[in-house]
C-alpha cells in the first residue's frame, strides 16, 4: 500500500512512517520541520538527540530499510499539498501534520490563530486536494481524545444513539474541549465529517489518548532513528516529563490534585493502530471514529506510578502539587469507550514497571540534556498573554512571537513534481 505521512519527522509520524516502512508499505514522509523551530523559538529541545531528516533516512537505508520519499513542505500551501497527493498518489494519507501542544495555543493571541489557522487551514487543503485528485484515498487524521473534554457520561467513539421527545438519532459526540488546540481538532473533525457527506471521501478520524514512550522496534535499530523525548513543560506529555522530573531529582509537577484523568497509550500502540485503520479503509462517504489509547489514568496515578518504579531504580521521587494553570475539573467522572481498534486486532502494550523501568533509564541515560528550568509551567490559561519568551532572550520585534500564519509559505519549496527523494 503507498501511504503518504504528513508531519513524519514528528514524534508519533516519524515512528509511524518507519512502521509502516518495515511493514512492506511504501511510505513518503512530508514535512516542514515547523516543530524544530517550534522548539528554538521556545528554547526548549527534546531529550533525545535526533538527527536532522537525511541523516535518518540515511541511517534507514543503511540497516536495509525500503527507500523512504521525503517531501519538504508546508500542508497550509495549497501548491505543496495538491502536488504531494498528485506526484505520490497514495492509497492512503495519515495527517499528523498539526501544531499539537495545547499550552503553545494559549501562549497568547498570535499562537492561538496560528495553530488554529496552521492545524484547520492544513486539514482544509488535504481534503480538497485529495477531492480533486484522489477521492478513493483514505484519509486517517490523527485527532485527540481531548475533543470531548471531560463530560459527566460514559464518551462514546465518535457518535451517540440520542432519543428526544419521542424521536430517535445518531449524532456526533457533544464536543467540549479545553483548549485552542483542543478547538481546533475538533474543527478539523467537522470539515472532514462534512467532506465525507458531500464528496464521498473516505475518512478515519482518530481520537488519540496521551502518547508515551519513545522506542518501537524500528527506532531502537539505530541510534541515528533515534525518536523524540518532549519532557518540557509545553510540547512534553506528562509521562515523559515525569520521567525526566525523576531521573535528575526534580519532584513531579502534579497539576492541582491530579485527578484529571485522561486516556493513555504506548506508542508502540500509536503505529500498529495507524496500521489497522490503513488496512481496513472507511468506506466511501463514511466518517469513522476510533477512540485511539488502551488505559486510563489520573495525573496523580501517574505520579504514584512513577515514584514507584523510581524507587527499584534507588530514585528518590517526590510529588508536588502546583496551582493548576489549566482551567479544568481536578476530579470529574471519566469513562470513554476504546474497544474497535481492539475488534479490530489491536493487541495493547499496557503500561508495566517494566516499561516504567525503561522509559527512567532513558530519561537517566540522557539527563545531561535536561533543562530543570523548562519543567515548570509558565502558560496559564486564565491569561490571554503569557510571557513565554526563553529565558535571558529579549522581546524584540521581529522575534519568533511576532509571526503571523505562514499562509502561503513553505519552509522549502517543493521541486518538479512536488518532491525530491532523499536516502536512496
Ligand atoms: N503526542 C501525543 O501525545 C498526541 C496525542 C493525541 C493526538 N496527537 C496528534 O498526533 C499528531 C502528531 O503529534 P506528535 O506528537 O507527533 O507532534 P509533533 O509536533 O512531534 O509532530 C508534528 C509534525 O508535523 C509537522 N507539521 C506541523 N505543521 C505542519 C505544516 N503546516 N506543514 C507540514 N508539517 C507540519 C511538524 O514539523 C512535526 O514534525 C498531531 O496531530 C496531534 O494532535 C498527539
Amino acid at each position: 500500500m503507498k501511504v503518504c505521512v504528513l508531519g513524519g519527522d514528528g514524534y508519533c509520524g516519524w515512528a509511524t512512517a518507519l512502521y509502516l516502512s518495515r511493514r512492506g508499505h511504501q511510505v513518503a514522509i512530508a514535512d516542514n520541520f515547523a516543530r524544530r523551530l517550534w522548539d528554538h523559538e521556545l528554547g526548549v529541545q527534546t531529550l533525545t538527540p535526533v538527527r536532522p531528516m537525511p541523516e535518518r533516512l540515511r541511517a534507514w537505508r543503511r540497516i536495509g530499510g525500503e527507500n523512504i520519499e521525503f517531501m519538504a513542505g508546508d500542508v497550509t500551501d495549497y501548491e505543496f499539498m495538491s502536488s504531494v497527493i498528485r506526484s505520490f498518489s497514495p492509497d492512503a494519507v495519515v495527517h499528523f501534520a498539526e501544531q499539537r501542544a495545547a499550552p503553545y495555543s494559549m501562549i497568547d493571541r498570535k499562537h492561538a490563530v496560528f495553530t488554529q489557522v496552521n492545524n484547520v487551514v492544513g486539514t482544509l487543503n488535504l481534503l480538497f486536494a485529495l477531492r480533486e485528485f484522489r477521492p478513493d484515498c483514505h484519509l486517517v487524521k490523527l485527532g485527540t481524545m481531548g475533543e470531548y473534554g471531560t463530560p459527566n457520561i460514559d464518551i462514546e467513539e465518535g457518535y451517540i444513539a440520542i432519543e428526544h421527545n419521542g424521536r430517535k438519532d445518531v449524532l456526533p459526540f457533544p464536543k467540549q474541549p479545553g483548549s485552542f488546540y483542543h478547538l481546533s481538532k475538533v474543527h478539523d473533525s467537522h470539515n472532514i465529517m462534512f467532506a465525507c457527506k458531500i464528496w464521498g471521501l473516505r475518512a478515519t478520524d482518530l481520537n488519540q489518548g496521551v502518547v508515551y514512550g519513545t522506542m518501537t522496534e524500528e527506532v531502537a535499530l539505530d541510534d541515528a532513528l533515534i525518536n523524540r523525548f518532549d519532557y518540557d513543560e509545553i510540547f512534553g506529555t506528562v509521562l515523559n516529563r515525569f520521567c525526566a522530573q525523576a531521573a535528575v531529582g526534580h519532584p513531579l509537577t502534579v497539576y492541582g490534585r491530579g485527578g484529571q484523568t485522561r486516556g493513555y497509550l504506548d506508542i508502540r500502540d500509536t503505529v500498529r493502530c495507524v496500521e489497522l485503520a490503513c488496512l481496513k479503509p472507511a468506506r466511501a462517504g463514511e466518517c469513522r471514529v476510533f477512540n485511539q489509547f488502551t488505559e486510563q489514568f489520573s495525573v496523580l496515578e501517574l505520579a504514584h506510578m512513577v515514584q514507584a518504579a523510581g524507587r527499584n531504580l534507588n530514585l528518590h521521587v517526590e510529588i508536588d502539587h502546583l496551582p493548576d494553570p489549566r482551567v479544568e475539573a481536578e476530579e470529574h467522572y471519566y469513562n470513554a469507550r476504546h474497544s474497535k481498534l481492539v475488534e479490530m486486532g489491536l493487541k495493547p502494550h499496557l503500561l508495566s514497571e517494566s516499561l516504567l523501568d525503561s522509559l527512567l533509564n532513558i530519561a537517566i541515560r540522557y539527563q545531561d540534556r535536561i533543562d530543570r528550568s523548562l519543567f515548570m509551567p509558565r502558560v496559564n490559561w486564565r491569561n490571554a498573554r503569557n510571557d513565554r519568551q526563553p529565558k535571558g532572550m529579549p522581546h524584540a520585534a521581529g522575534s519568533p512571537y511576532e509571526y503571523e500564519a505562514p499562509l502561503e509559505a513553505s519552509v522549502v519549496p517543493a521541486k518538479g513534481n512536488g518532491s525530491f527523494k532523499q536516502g536512496g
